[in-house]
């Protein structure tokens, strides 16, 4: 089971922090050599992880930049062959929306589908025609969210919603070419995006409310998410395409109400 992503060139965004740093950790563990696209505040923490991996014997680089950009992802997706959209944001940094769409600012709204799902698309398109002109086949892992299927979130769902949609169009374009486009669909997950919401809400103890609602009984760490990631992007997973998995614990099970 070791290596299943050697010699593979892996591109992250998003890849400084939470479910795309563990991505990046994990990637790497499996043979990749790892390019990380991040804001450029993340530099020092994005450094430090390249460091961590190249201590391992593959090599890293960080390329700043914003995924809501074009260009963004094609300076830096030459040779690639494995792709993971995890940047995101759940909120406006002004404005936290908590699903209430009557009260939300339009610049709110379109910042988080700037990020979220221009940003997606961006990221992929650019990563999947690199691959096309390349002639090479690759693989491409969309980050979406357990707030695509549950309608509480407002336009962070309404984002994710999208980018579910997304994933399965890109699949169904690029399939002819030997590329792949699957999504995961996080739960609840432990990374600094959670403790930001839970500080909006106003207290830590909505982490213990959400780990109550999780079947499993416990709040998802990045790892847990990294993994059906690398499977994605393996030969393991080589029939998928156009297909979204859910690392929730069981959430989506009862419906997503707990
Ligand atoms: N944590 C959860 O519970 C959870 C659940 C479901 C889905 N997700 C999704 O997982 C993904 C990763 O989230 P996380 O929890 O690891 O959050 P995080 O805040 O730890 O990491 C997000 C990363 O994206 C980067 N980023 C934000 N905006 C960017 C931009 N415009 N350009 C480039 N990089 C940008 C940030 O700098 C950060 O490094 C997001 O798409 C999020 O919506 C998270």
């Amino acid at each position: 089971m070791k290596h299943r992503l050697l010699g593979r060139r892996a591109l992250v965004t998003g890849g400084a922090s939470g479910i795309g740093a563990a991505c990046c950790r994990a990637m790497a563990a499996e043979g990749a050599d790892v390019v990380i696209v991040d804001l450029p505040d993340a530099r020092d923490v994005a450094e430090e992880l390249c460091a961590e991996i190249e201590a391992t014997g593959r090599t890293a680089s960080f390329v700043p930049g914003d995924v809501r950009h074009p260009g963004t992802v094609a300076a830096a997706a030459e040779g690639v062959d494995a792709v993971v959209a995890s940047a995101g944001v759940s909120h406006h940094p002004d404005q936290a929306d908590l699903g209430d769409l009557l009260g939300l600012d339009p610049d709110a709204w379109r910042f988080v589908l700037d990020v979220n799902l221009t940003g997606t698309f961006l990221t992929c398109v650019e990563a999947a025609r690199a691959m096309r002109d390349a002639g090479r086949p690759g693989t491409i892992v969309t980050v979406a969210s357990v707030a695509a299927r549950i309608p509480r979130a407002g336009v962070y769902s309404v984002s994710k919603a999208g980018v579910e949609m997304f994933t399965r169009s890109l699949a169904l374009q690029v399939a002819s070419r030997g590329i792949r486009v699957n999504g995961v669909g996080p739960g609840y997950i432990e990374t600094p995006m959670l403790d930001g919401v839970a500080q909006v809400r106003g207290s830590h103890e909505w982490l213990s409310v959400w780990r109550e609602r999780v079947p499993l009984g416990r709040l998802g760490t990045p790892e847990d998410v990294a993994r059906v990631v690398v499977f994605l992007s393996s030969d393991e997973s080589s029939y998928l395409t156009g297909s979204v998995l859910y690392p929730d614990g069981g959430y989506l099970l009862q419906g997503g109400s707990g």
